[in-house]
């Protein structure tokens, strides 16, 4: 695993933008695993900001999210179908015929789960995984506990998850419960992994995903396995890290 230290959020949104572009410069029609939340977003920022100014095209890559949470209304502006639109497709120019986000309103949640997986794998697989980390140590949204074998599934929302999500509804209480997301396993399968971390509140996570064992109480240590994993934070998010 390669764990790069950056003085600041800004940094790390650059860098993450520079593996982006380049594994789009490899191959226009990449596949990229897009994760949502606060963590990406200074990516993301730094994407659209190369598309607008007519430096990237990214008009051919498919995208794949992580997550989405279960039975939250279709309009919600926080339901991840949402975020991903306004956040990602609008501002980066992708195609939105070419990427898909979990169903969490199917109405068979198991099978729309393993229809999902079984488009990752139509698509030809995911080239570049892009990835945050949870305060208690997931990725995606699997939850301590998580088999590192784990494929797209149903999940229960960990209470400290509904606590540090809360920020984006209006109240703790209608925090969704359930999720859709890619398994461990899905997620170790993309060729290429970036976990990105910004601020102390990640500390602690960071810590025990790069320097402590290989365990699902911390399923981003599940990265240890991984032949090409890059963990990018800032020197806040570094501070535990001895
Ligand atoms: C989001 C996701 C989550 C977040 C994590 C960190 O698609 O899969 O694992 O990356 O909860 O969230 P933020 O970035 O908001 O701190």
């Amino acid at each position: 695993m390669e764990v790069i230290i950056l003085p600041g959020p800004e940094e790390v949104g650059r860098l993450g933008a520079d593996r982006v572009a380049a594994v789009v410069a490899r191959n226009p029609r990449a596949v990229l695993g897009l994760a949502t939340g606060s963590s990406p977003t200074g990516i993301y920022a730094e994407l659209a900001r190369r598309v607008a100014a007519g430096t990237l095209d990214l008009s051919g890559v498919s995208g794949f999210a992580l997550d989405e949470y279960v039975g939250i209304p279709a309009d919600h502006p926080e339901s991840y179908s949402a975020v991903i639109d306004r956040e990602v497709v609008g501002p980066l120019g992708l195609d939105p015929a070419r990427v898909r986000v979990p169903d969490g309103r199917a109405a068979d949640l198991a099978a729309a789960a393993e229809e999902y997986d079984a488009a990752i794998a139509a698509a030809g697989g995911v080239d570049l995984q892009l990835l945050g980390i949870g305060t208690n140590g997931h990725i995606g949204f699997n939850e301590p506990t998580s088999s590192f074998a784990s494929r797209t599934r149903i999940k229960t929302l960990a209470p400290r998850t509904r606590t540090d999500n809360a920020r984006f509804f209006a109240s703790p209480a209608e925090v969704p419960t359930h999720c859709l997301t890619q398994g461990l396993g899905t997620i170790l399968e993309a060729r290429e992994l970036l976990l990105v971390a910004q601020g102390e509140g990640k500390a602690d996570a960071v810590a025990a995903a790069v320097e402590g064992p290989l365990s699902s109480m911390c399923p981003a240590s599940a990265l240890q396995l991984h032949r090409r994993a890059s963990v990018v934070v800032d020197e806040a998010a570094a501070s535990r890290l001895r």
